[in-house]
């Protein structure tokens, strides 16, 4: 018996992208469009919420036409999924109201993914790039998810059921690499700028930065070691680029070596099959090393496309609802802080 073809319409528009993809039955991308903010807030060195919305309200129509057009036309749409949270007010206000209207008009049922849930789903989605097979990930699965406003270690025992493992009690891991960036003026979005500076540094330095092992616990703390770089900011008063570039490459060991040993030691114990890494800051390189070399099960990490905020993900997510025919009413809201588990 072949499989009946589903292809799901995602809009997702929880932070700075305005993103709409078309997925084909949970894997296949049929289009992914993506109109990015970020030249936009790097004038202002971080997100605007207000300039956000109101870019997406100019961009939403046409990113959705295009994905939908190179999909085929809005007849080979078999349903349309929105991502109501977490995220800004008024940017996700954008990308749910679009999306229910559409469904309304097009007769079409109606998904919310949960944003995180997005990013844990851009392992399923098979990478244009690579013509080989490619397995989906196996339950049961840990999922580090390490993003500008969120790590959290995930556990899943099957599509669509997270359990909650550990979290950041402070800042975000992507927080954290914004934040640092600011303090050693490396500039916006920090993650890729601190990344940059620290394949500049020399191998040898003797900066230390602390590790939060926080012991006994899964959680993760990262507010100190932004405190630590601004202590070795002011104490140093001939800040020059190679410094800066060995300040950068500490801080990045530091926040690695915490998330590679927290994510093994939790695998470990909890016996899964395998481990997703998810997020924003999965791009980041050292981290998806640390993790492929520290595990001794199956590791996935997205391409780097699918790392950031885009809709294929969502899309993927979402087919994994249709199938558990788990649809959305009209009502639907946006829930900037909802949670992914409990
Ligand atoms: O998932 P995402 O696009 O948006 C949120 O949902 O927050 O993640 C954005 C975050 C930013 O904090 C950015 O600095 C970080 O991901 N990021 C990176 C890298 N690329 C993006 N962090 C470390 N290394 C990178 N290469
Ligand atoms: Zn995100």
């Amino acid at each position: 018996m072949t499989t009946p073809t589903v292809n799901i319409l995602a809009l997702e528009t929880s932070c700075d992208e305005t993103s709409a993809a078309v997925v084909r039955n949970g894997r296949q991308v049929v289009s992914n469009v993506t109109s990015t903010q970020e030249a936009i807030h790097r004038r202002y060195g971080g997100i605007v919420p207000e300039v956000a919305s109101r870019e997406h309200l100019l961009t939403v129509v046409p990113v959705v036409e295009e994905a939908v057009e190179q999909a085929g036309g809005w007849e080979e749409i078999s349903a349309i999924a929105t991502v109501h949270g977490p995220g800004l007010a008024g940017s996700l206000l954008v990308g749910v109201n679009v999306c229910k209207a559409l469904a309304l008009a097009r007769d079409l049922p109606l998904i919310g993914i949960n944003h995180l849930e997005g990013h844990v789903y851009a392992n399923w989605v098979i990478d244009r790039s690579t013509s080989q097979d490619q397995p989906p990930p196996e339950f049961p699965l840990l999922a580090l998810i390490v993003s500008g406003g969120h790590s959290e270690l995930v556990l899943m025992r099957d599509h669509g059921n997270y359990e909650l493992v550990g979290q950041t009690r402070d800042d975000a891991a992507g927080e954290a690499f914004d934040k640092t960036a600011r303090l050693l003026g490396l500039g916006y979005p920090g993650g890729p700028a601190i990344q940059k500076a620290a394949e500049a540094a020399a191998e040898q330095n003797d900066i230390v930065l602390p590790r939060a092992w926080l012991p006994g616990s899964d959680d993760f703390s990262f507010s100190g070691l932004k405190t630590a770089v601004l202590r070795l900011m002011s104490g140093q008063s001939d800040a020059d680029a190679s410094w800066i570039a060995a300040v950068a490459a500490e801080f990045q060991r530091s926040v690695v070596d915490v998330l590679v040993t927290k994510t093994v030691q939790a695998a470990q114990r909890l016996r899964v099959r395998s481990v997703a890494l998810a997020g924003g800051v999965a791009a980041n390189r050292p981290l998806r090393e640390g993790l492929r070399e520290a595990l001794a099960i199956p590791f996935y990490c997205p391409p780097f496309w699918l790392c950031t905020d885009n809709a294929a993900m969502s899309a993927s997510a979402a087919y994994y609802h249709f199938l558990q025919r788990d649809f959305a009413s009209g009502d639907l809201d946006v829930q900037p802080g909802l949670r992914l588990a409990a």
